[in-house]
């Protein structure tokens, strides 16, 4: 299936999914329809392809991340987190629903997530590992992000920045990248899969810091400058513009060669057009 063809049907799926009775449900559905790149569910697509998984077992955890995904950008966004008030070129949800019902609508995509996952008619074995690989990806996001809160205002470490980068955003890469092993039963490669899905998530946060600094925010579609105003820690601010650039570059390369070797295709593709 060609990747325009999976967006529109994932698309469909995905506004079907919340009710539309309450204000939590409107809020949550506001936040899922604004947009956004439907970066990970593309990931999950291409890694299955690749590992040539039916596209019906794709679904679910395509689904699943990008409500989970889409539910921490909401509590992201909050005054208490990162005061964005913009968000996929709309304003955030909390600038709409207030903080309250924000709160609510995140807390609400994050335990959807979980229930559309039960839904995959994978086997119970696949099943069972998708639980297990998704639910550690999704406190490992919860942790990642309480670092960077904990961070803010403080000088850290670049190594304790990149730990912090690989949990906030690199575990959902994770997730992605494995889906294709785990849906091919390719035990041995969720392993080394997922490692390459973190780095890649590590470079996507170091690509986003830039953004933040440099981009202005009819390109991003969301509040830009936060990172200083706020007083993040980031690659960025460590190692300077130029230097965090080199750092990302070469390991979007190193990524991509490890891909190469394993013969996935559709994802290196991807992933290079992506990049430019
Ligand atoms: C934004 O992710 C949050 C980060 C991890 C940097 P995306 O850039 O994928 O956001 P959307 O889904 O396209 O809005
Ligand atoms: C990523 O960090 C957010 C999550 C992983 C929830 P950012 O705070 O940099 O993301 P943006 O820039 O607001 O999208
Ligand atoms: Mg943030
Ligand atoms: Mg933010
Ligand atoms: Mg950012």
């Amino acid at each position: 299936m060609k990747n325009e063809e999976f967006l529109k049907q994932f698309n469909e799926k995905l506004a079907k999914l919340i009710g539309s009775s309450t204000k939590v449900e409107e809020a949550m559905n506001y936040s899922l329809s604004s947009g956004g790149k439907r970066l990970r569910p593309l990931l999950i697509k291409l890694s299955s392809e690749d590992m040539s998984v039916k596209i019906d077992l794709v679904w679910h955890p395509a689904l699943a991340v990008e409500l989970f995904h889409t539910a921490s950008l909401i509590h992201d966004d909050l005054p208490q987190i990162d005061d964005s008030p913009l968000r996929r070129g709309k304003p955030s949800c909390h600038m709409v629903y207030g903080n309250d019902f924000a709160i609510l609508a995140g807390d609400g995509l994050m335990l959807k997530a979980f229930e559309v996952l039960s839904l995959s008619d994978a086997t119970p074995l696949q099943k069972a590992v998708l639980f297990e690989v998704f639910s550690r990806a999704t406190y490992d996001v919860l942790i990642g992000e309480s670092l960077d809160v904990e961070y803010t205002g403080k000088s850290e470490e670049l190594g304790n920045v990149l730990r912090m980068y690989a949990k906030k955003t690199g575990a959902l890469f994770a997730f992605c990248l494995a889906c294709g092993p785990i849906l091919s039963e390719r035990f041995d490669l969720i392993d080394k899969l997922s490692k390459l899905g973190t780095l890649l998530g590590v470079w996507f946060q170091i690509i986003d810091d830039l953004k933040d600094l440099l981009a202005d925010e009819k390109q991003t579609g969301k509040s830009v400058g936060r990172d200083k105003i706020l007083g993040k820690p980031t690659v960025v601010s460590i190692m300077g513009v130029q230097k965090a650039q080199i750092f990302a570059d070469n390991l979007f390369k190193g990524v991509i060669n490890r891909l190469e070797k394993l013969q996935m295709k559709e994802l290196t593709g991807f992933l290079r057009s992506f990049a430019n």
